[in-house]
């Protein structure tokens, strides 16, 4: 969990910076509200029960939607564009793997009501910001539903909507299939080309016209400018479905099959939830993958003390365990009531100092404080022991 706080809490720093605020929206909700729009997929994984009034209720399985209907709901009077983030956990009925959870958290942010290409370039790169202060790995991945909607129109809306399920599992020997099903085996090949391809042009060349084209050059010109590092590409389909334009995923370098800590795009849910149509932008990270990605790599705790006293020095063990924490330093009381010897090997198995206190200790308004790694044992005032510590402290 230290380790948990400690990456939350950069991710926290780096949304606070780009000028995010933190909301909360319940943990359950109706089933309708991600029933509307949220895909197959995530409807078929969703534990889902009826309240005592007889109403379907879902445990969210992601935030976009709550965070969309608590817009519609309570802000739409506020100034926008609206900028939020939050991080909370999500509920999916998954086959349980490493990095596949049933019970998961996600960081993620939703910028509301702004409709251009620096509005999706925000996104991306705060979202590229927020996982690198994470410190792991990964490549991050760029691309635009319009190349692929150009080429999928010549599909029924069903047929499209299990052509872009077997694009986004990146099954492609599932769509040679199904689309040869259906006697559009030609598109087969002309997708495929196109979820390989990592150039805008050539993106161009594969669909044809494309009535996007002008501000995907404006979004991807920008994120050259930002300096961040990405991949352009137009295979990424989203389970989703209510994405419409710009998507993007990133990577893990170090996970297996599960190694998507990261998706998101351009979507529009409010008129849906009876607000008025407003473009909205943002992207979730899987908070539980980046941890494993970034293995147990720890925190740099403070300096401990483990305090071994006598009933005599009882008195006066409590007045310096009070300065210590004052100052910010751990230390704990031994609670054996053994003798002094045996509670400082007690101690010296958990604690960097033992501070020790006894009737003459008491008398004389000191203490003993041995280093237990030098086994070092020195008799100090109390602001020089505080000192003491104070100095080999490693944060
Ligand atoms: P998503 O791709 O479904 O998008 O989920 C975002 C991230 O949550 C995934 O990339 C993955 O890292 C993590 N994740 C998903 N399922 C699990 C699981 N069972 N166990 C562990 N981690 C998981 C969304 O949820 C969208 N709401 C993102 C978004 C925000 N789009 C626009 N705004």
């Amino acid at each position: 969990m230290e380790s948990r706080r400690e990456v939350e809490g950069m991710m926290r720093k780096v949304a606070r910076t780009w000028g995010y605020r933190e909301i909360c929206t319940p943990e359950f909700e109706e089933l309708e509200l991600f029933t509307i729009r949220s895909g197959e997929g995530i409807i078929q994984e969703m534990y889902v029960f009826e309240d005592k009034g007889g109403r379907k209720m879902a445990l969210r399985p992601e935030l976009t939607a709550p965070v969309l209907r608590m817009y519609v709901n309570e802000g739409r009077t506020l100034q926008k564009p609206l900028r939020w983030y939050y991080f909370a956990d999500c509920f999916r009925y998954e086959r349980p793997q490493k990095g596949r959870y049933r019970q998961f958290w996600q960081f993620g942010v939703e910028l509301i009501g702004a409709d251009s290409p620096i509005a999706e370039a925000e996104v991306i790169m705060l979202a590229h910001e927020a996982l690198s202060s994470s410190g792991i790995s990964f490549s991050l991945h760029v691309g635009h539903l319009s190349f692929m909607r150009v080429l999928l129109q010549e599909l029924e809306p069903d047929e499209q909507k299990r052509a872009r399920m077997f694009l986004d599992k990146k099954d492609t020997a599932g769509l040679e299939d199904y689309l040869s099903s259906r006697d559009h085996s030609g598109l087969s090949d002309r997708l495929i080309a196109l979820a390989g391809c990592r150039d805008l042009k050539e993106a161009c060349a594969i669909t044809g016209d494309n009535p996007d084209r002008k501000r995907i050059e404006d979004l991807f010109t920008i994120l050259d400018q930002s300096g961040i590092c990405y991949t352009l590409n137009p295979g990424i389909a989203r389970g989703l479905d209510y994405y419409t334009g710009m998507v993007f995923e990133a990577f893990a370098e170090n996970l297996g099959a599960e190694n998507q800590v990261l998706g998101g795009g351009t979507y529009r849910l409010a008129h849906l939830f009876g607000g008025e149509d407003t473009p909205s932008c943002g992207f979730a990270i899987g908070f539980d993958r980046v941890m494993v990605a970034r293995g147990d790599k720890g925190t740099a705790g403070g300096v401990v003390i483990g305090l071994a006293f006598t009933p005599e020095g009882r008195g006066w063990a409590l007045t310096v365990a009070r300065e210590f924490r004052r100052a910010g330093i751990c230390i704990s009381f031994d609670l054996s009531g053994r003798s002094i010897g045996q509670q400082i090997s007690h101690i010296s198995r958990t604690a960097d100092f033992a501070l020790i206190i006894g009737a003459r200790e008491r008398d004389e308004q000191v203490v003993t404080l041995k280093d237990l790694r030098s086994g070092m044992q020195k008799e100090l005032t109390l602001s020089n022991a505080l000192c003491e510590v104070r100095g080999a402290d490693p944060r």
